[in-house]
């Protein structure tokens, strides 16, 4: 298989991950995180949020959801999301697994945000003791159409959140392309607008596996180490999850190499949005490419051997992973003109 845009999840692992991973297998180390790589990863999150916050590492982003989910809800709790979450639509069930029963609650929105005013409808709409009781907002950054919350936005229902005395989360699966798109601190998009934890993306960044759970409000990490052993989320060779991480950070690689998924995101959309009958579904922030695609294109792409995945009604979705040549993206624009063209 060459490159496809069917999920950055198909690349492999960042030549910068790859190093700091190989260069922390050499002698022994303490387990369960008690590492030297563990500490220099963590340290140096605190450094990139400018804030003396608590980081944990999982295997996954489910696991990171639902765990962090869990952290700030009861069972009786409720989760406010799009309703086009990774949340609600992708992770069977596990944030109501590990809540012992918080509901998610959908939101509209369009482009795959939330609003203000999503969230007190959703919170006002009930108030009795059979509506099971709104206690947190996550968003998805960049969401789940490939769009972005500018800091503004993301500071906007946060003070609407707290007026209800929610918490935010947010799954940042992504996080990497919205800094990158944002050209924004880190900082910016989270704490200082208002965000309690975030799931930081460390596999479509390039790692290659896991994910960090980062705390700003440190009180609601007690005893989340604990959350993380009994979901199985506790890595005993803890340094191999940590160290790729410290490739990636140590040099603004991150940020550099969503850039580049951007910016391929970006030649893909103008490129396909310029072809007779196609039109984009969302606009293009991030790394992926939402588009209204002919059912005889689709199916004319995939029989040259291109892989996608269909997104809501006849639309597909086209993820440029860190990767991703201009080759790779122009090769697939020459194949659509044809088939559009035909
Ligand atoms: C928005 C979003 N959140 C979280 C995840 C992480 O999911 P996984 O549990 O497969 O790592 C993904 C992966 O596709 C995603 O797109």
């Amino acid at each position: 298989m060459a490159q496809h845009f069917a999920s950055d999840n198909y690349a492999g692992i960042c030549p910068e991950a790859f190093a700091a991973f190989a260069e922390a297998n050499s002698d022994h180390a303490m387990a369960y995180g008690d590492d030297e790589w563990t500490r220099r990863v963590s340290d140096r999150m605190r450094a990139i949020f400018e804030t003396d916050c608590d980081v944990y590492f999982v295997f996954n982003g489910t696991a990171a959801n639902s765990l962090a989910l869990a952290s700030l809800c009861q069972s009786y709790h409720s989760v406010i999301c799009h309703e086009a979450a990774h949340v609600m639509t992708d992770e069977c069930g596990a944030p109501e697994f590990f809540s012992n029963g918080a509901k998610l609650l959908a939101a509209a929105g369009e482009f795959g945000r939330i609003s203000p005013d999503e969230v007190t409808r959703l919170v006002e709409r009930r108030s009795d003791i059979h509506y099971p009781k709104p206690r947190v907002v996550t968003l998805t950054q960049a969401t789940e159409l490939g769009t972005l919350y500018r800091p503004e936005q993301i500071a906007a229902i946060s003070e609407r959140a707290r007026q209800y005395g929610l918490r935010v989360h947010m799954d940042g699966a992504r996080f990497a392309n919205a800094v990158a798109s944002l050209a924004v601190k880190p900082a910016d998009i989270t704490w200082r607008a208002g965000v309690d934890v975030l799931c930081f993306g460390g596999t479509k960044m390039g790692l290659p596996v896991g994910e960090a759970v980062v705390f700003f409000d440190r009180r609601l990490s007690e005893d989340f180490a604990y959350r993380c052993k009994q979901a199985g989320q506790l890595a005993s060779k803890m340094r191999f999850l940590a160290a790729p991480w410290l490739g990636m950070l140590e040099d603004g690689a991150w940020l550099r190499r969503a850039a580049h998924a951007n910016a391929m995101a970006e030649r893909l959309s103008r490129g396909l949005a310029d072809l007779p009958g196609l039109r984009l579904i969302a606009p293009t922030e991030a790394n992926g490419v939402f588009v209204d695609l002919p059912a005889e294109v689709a199916a004319g792409l995939r029989r040259r051997g291109w892989r996608f995945y269909d997104f809501i009604g006849s639309a597909a979705r086209f993820m440029c992973a860190w990767d991703i040549e201009a080759e790779t993206v122009d090769a697939l624009l020459e194949d659509a003109r044809s088939l559009c063209e035909a």
